[in-house]
Order: structure tokens, then C-alpha cells, then sequence
């Protein structure tokens, strides 16, 4: 058989392959504690279960619009609209299953051969793939430790060619929980001004797990790329609904319609229930989503603490998210050779730093949607493997 190469060319997600192995050494009884792949590990509120159960029985079980039924891109129209103090009207609105569907979409319509398109370095490692599908050529610009796990946005702008389509950024960010500040993505969006031809796809999907608000400064901000901005978030990990597969875009309006025959080629619509528990989720009360932001930044500070505690790991403080990014170069150990034996002799289950990217190779991605009795007890093990490991 004969198969597109640039399909076959495509690497698996690193945190599915070691959530699959997670899951086995589990089955045979093995205490493994996952801090591997990146979801919440609380229930959606009870009003989104409720609203679903109600779908469940009363519909909609038929095909939607592909774009999504009306009420709920009106309410996610409404409500970031006002979250951000900008008109967002409701045609611009696609929903679709999931986050990943969003960028994956970018990157075929902007994609082809010739084309490049700039992504981070960490980051998350669907991007490069997806660009990759797309027949793009990926081109990584770098988020390093030094400037706080955020991006330079002169280096961004120095990067671009006449072949750049599409820039990706990402903050709140995976994998290493860094905050671009808002004066940086200023000066990105003002540096644009200068190559009208090049779009933007901002990735805001853990945008309601920022800790320090002041920080974050969403796309749609920027008046100037308006008509060049993709703004992307959804309910996964803001409602903590990763399984539900519900995302959405906000694109120019432009770009809808390609994004719409997209649609009907690959998935027809989302499935009517998820949208009705969508809309209750976005149009509900948020205290669930400001206890579980609560949480997590709790739950940061143990993780931090216990990281930088640990011979060989320094690990700076996130500003959002659900991830630590420890720096584990000291340790001696090649990250890939210390993920695999954490897992392996620790029963810890996290993520090499190199699968998010070159610039990820001296790191761990530790995720902290876990319990703290079990991050407490996952700092433990590491300080035993460790203090065993000493050279
Ligand atoms: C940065 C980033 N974007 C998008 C996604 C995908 O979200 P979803 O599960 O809704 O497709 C993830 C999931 O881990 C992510 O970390």
C-alpha cells in the first residue's frame, strides 16, 4: 500500500502514549500515579450533568448547523465578548469537538506546500503535527525559562518570511504553564502591522486558569488584528469536560465558510447533547470554575515547593494552568531516561520535556490535576528515587 507521506510522517501525542501505559501497569496492579496527561480530575458542575440528562432524553439527537446550534455560539458570542470588552457577533462563532479541532483546521486552511508556519518551542505538540498534515512547513520559535516561559516577540517577528501564513501562540501554556505578558503580546500584535498577510491563531483554551488576571491579555484585545485573529478555547479543561469533545473558534468572518465545508467534510456537526451541556456550563453560575481555579493554584504552590525541595530540580512558579515544568538538568539524567524511570521504578507517571519540542529537553511536565494526597505522595517517591539515584 502506498500512504501520504505526510500522514504517516505524523508522531502520536506523547501524553496519550503514556497515559495507554499508565492505564496498563494499573490494570496489573501497580500504584501508578499519573500526573501524565493533562485534565482536570474534578466532575463538570452539577448543572452542566443536569442539562445533559435533559438533552439526553429531549434532543436535540439530530444533525445541528455544522457551525453549531444558534443559542450557544450567541452565548459564547455574549460572554467573551464581554469578557474581553469587544463585539463579538455570533457568526464568527464555530463550534466544534474539542480545542485541537480549532488549530487543526487553522493549519489546513493556511497549510500547503511552500507554506510555513511559526509555533512554539515547548509547546504543545499537536501543533507541529498538525502543520505538518497540513503541508506546512513547521517552524518553532522559542519559549525559554530565562524570559518566564514566554515568548520574545521581536525573535517571533524576526522569524517571519514571505512564506509565513500563520503564527500559533499559546498562554496560559502547555506544557509549561507560562504566561505571555500582556505587554509582550502587545508588541506582537503592533509588530504584525507590518505583514498584513500573516494570521494569528491564539490557543486561550486554559485562559480561565490564569492566577494572576493582570497577566493575560486575550487576541481579541487587539483591534488591529481583528480581521487576522483566530481565538481558541472551549470547555475541556475550563469546565473540567476533556471528554465531552466541545470546542469552539471565533474566526474573521471571513475564514467561516472554509471552516464550515471543513466541517462538513470531516465531522458534520458536534453532537447535540455536549452543545446543550455547553450552554448550560457557559451561561451558568462560575463558582465551580473559580473553586477549582482555587484549587489548582494550591495545589501549585505544594507542587513548586515539593519540586524545588528535590536534589538536581528547580522549577519556576507557573502563572496558569495545570502544569510544572521543573528544570532537571542537575539530576544528571537525560529527561526521556528519568520520566521512563520514574514510571518505571517509582510508579510516577509524567512526560519527558523533549516531546514538546528541542527547547524541552532539560525539563519534566508535571501535571497537577491530581489530588494533593497523591501529588504529596509523587513528590515522595521522586525524593526517594533520587536520594537512590545520587552519583
Ligand atoms: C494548549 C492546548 N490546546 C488545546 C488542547 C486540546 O484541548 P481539547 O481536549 O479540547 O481538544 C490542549 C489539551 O491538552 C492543550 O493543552
Amino acid at each position: 500500500m502506498k500512504l501520504n507521506p505526510w500522514i504517516t510522517a505524523i508522531e502520536e501525542e506523547g501524553a496519550f502514549f503514556v497515559l495507554d501505559k499508565a492505564l496498563a501497569m494499573k490494570a496489573e496492579g501497580r500504584p501508578v500515579i499519573n500526573l501524565g496527561i493533562g485534565q482536570p480530575d474534578f466532575l463538570p458542575p452539577e448543572h452542566v450533568l443536569a442539562a445533559a440528562e435533559k438533552a439526553a432524553r429531549e434532543g436535540p439527537h439530530g444533525y445541528t448547523s455544522p457551525v453549531g446550534i444558534l443559542p450557544l455560539r450567541e452565548a459564547v458570542a455574549e460572554k467573551v465578548g464581554a469578557r474581553y470588552g469587544v463585539d463579538v457577533d455570533p457568526d464568527e462563532v464555530v463550534i466544534v469537538p474539542g480545542g485541537k479541532v480549532t488549530f487543526y483546521f487553522a493549519c489546513l486552511l493556511f497549510g500547503g506546500p511552500g507554506a510555513e508556519i511559526l509555533y512554539p518551542d515547548p509547546g504543545f505538540p499537536p501543533y507541529r503535527e498538525a502543520i505538518k498534515s497540513g503541508g506546512a512547513t513547521p517552524v518553532p520559535y522559542p519559549i525559554l525559562e530565562s524570559r518566564d516561559f514566554g515568548f520574545d516577540a521581536e525573535e517571533v517577528l524576526s522569524l517571519i518570511t514571505p512564506a509565513t501564513r500563520l503564527i500559533i501562540v499559546n498562554s496560559p501554556a502547555n506544557p509549561t504553564g507560562g504566561v505571555v505578558a500582556a505587554a509582550e503580546v502587545e508588541k506582537l500584535a503592533k509588530g504584525l502591522d507590518a505583514h498584513p498577510e500573516v494570521a494569528i491563531l491564539s490557543d486561550e483554551i486554559y485562559s480561565q486558569l490564569v492566577f494572576d488576571e493582570d497577566a493575560f491579555a486575550s487576541i481579541l484585545q487587539f483591534p488591529n488584528l481583528r480581521d487576522r485573529a483566530i481565538l481558541l478555547d472551549g470547555w475541556s479543561k475550563t469546565f473540567a469536560m476533556t471528554g465531552w469533545r466541545l470546542g469552539y473558534g471565533i474566526w474573521p468572518k471571513t475564514l467561516v465558510e472554509h471552516v464550515r465545508k471543513l466541517i462538513t467534510v470531516d465531522h458534520s456537526c458536534v453532537n447535540g447533547v455536549a452543545q446543550m451541556a455547553g450552554l448550560a456550563a457557559i451561561t451558568g453560575p462560575m463558582d465551580a470554575i473559580r473553586g477549582f481555579r482555587e484549587k489548582f493554584a494550591r495545589r501549585r504552590d505544594l507542587v513548586v515547593a515539593g519540586l524545588n525541595a528535590l536534589t538536581g530540580i528547580t522549577c519556576r512558579r507557573p502563572g496558569g494552568a495545570f502544569y510544572a515544568f521543573p528544570n532537571v538538568q542537575a539530576t544528571g539524567l537525560a529527561s526521556k531516561t528519568l520520566a521512563a524511570r520514574l514510571l518505571e521504578e517509582a510508579n510516577v507517571a509524567l512526560i519527558a520535556g523533549d516531546s514538546f519540542g528541542d527547547n524541552g529537553k532539560d525539563y519534566l511536565r508535571l501535571s497537577y490535576a491530581a489530588s494533593t494526597a497523591e501529588l504529596e505522595e509523587a513528590l515522595t517517591r521522586m525524593k526517594a528515587f533520587l536520594d537512590s539515584n545520587r552519583r
